[in-house]
């Protein structure tokens, strides 16, 4: 596979979104082509998926393992229909969360058993891996308080308790522990324009590393 991939990850209002498109734009700029997506909703039926698991209905309840199993419904679809093809065109593929939001919000958050997890983040993912994965490490705190400033309200997951947004930072920081190597963690709390260049200069050592 000659491309890429390359996950942004973190808590709610940690500025991936922002930060993976200045680091398109930068990859387009040293003229290198360039697939930008995100899970839940990279694809059509990922959309639908993406609005049944974040839309806030109390008389639609999700059970925490309709949830785990719809997140990999959209996982596997993705991986199949865009990262594999995208990748095999030798693209940089930016997605937005991957495996390790299942593994802090299903695992960490839910406490959802992570055997169950690790089995249906295999099969979904076909074995694809990211090559490096950034995460943005803000304060649940700081993070929540941006998205409510956003003035769009807050969806299913964002409304969760204070204590669940804890654990899913938790689960993050664990796994950049654990996975060294392949998460990288950068402080979100700096200026957008900090952070951007602290991912370029992690992209530019990380890249060259691999094969
Ligand atoms: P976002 O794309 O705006 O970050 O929203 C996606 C939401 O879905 C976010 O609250 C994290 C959550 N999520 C999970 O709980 N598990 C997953 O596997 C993924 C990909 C996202």
């Amino acid at each position: 596979m000659g491309g890429k991939f390359i996950v942004f990850e973190g808590v709610e209002g940690c500025g991936k979104t922002s930060q993976m498109q200045l680091c398109a734009e930068w990859l387009q700029s040293l003229g290198s082509s360039v697939f930008l997506t995100r899970e839940p909703g990279g694809t059509e039926l990922g959309i639908d998926l993406r609005r049944l698991l974040l839309q806030k209905s109390e008389d639609k309840p999700i059970s925490e393992v309709t949830e785990l199993l719809l997140y990999a419904a959209d996982r596997s679809q993705h991986v199949a229909q865009e990262l594999k093809p995208q990748l095999a065109q030798g693209k940089y593929v930016l997605c937005d969360r991957y495996i390790d939001s299942t593994i802090a919000y299903q695992g960490y958050g839910r406490g959802l058993e992570m055997n169950l997890i690790h089995q249906l983040n295999n099969i979904a993912t076909g074995g694809l891996s990211s090559d490096i994965t950034i995460w943005l490490d803000v304060d649940v705190e700081v993070g929540l308080a941006r998205k409510r400033g956003e003035n769009v309200g807050l969806d299913r997951i964002e409304q969760e308790t204070m204590a669940f947004h804890r654990r899913v930072q938790q689960g993050y920081a664990d796994l950049a522990k654990s996975s060294s190597s392949r998460i990288i963690r950068i402080d979100g709390s700096l200026s957008k324009e900090s952070v951007h260049k602290n991912i370029q200069e992690i992209l530019s050592i990380h890249l060259k590393k691999l094969p």
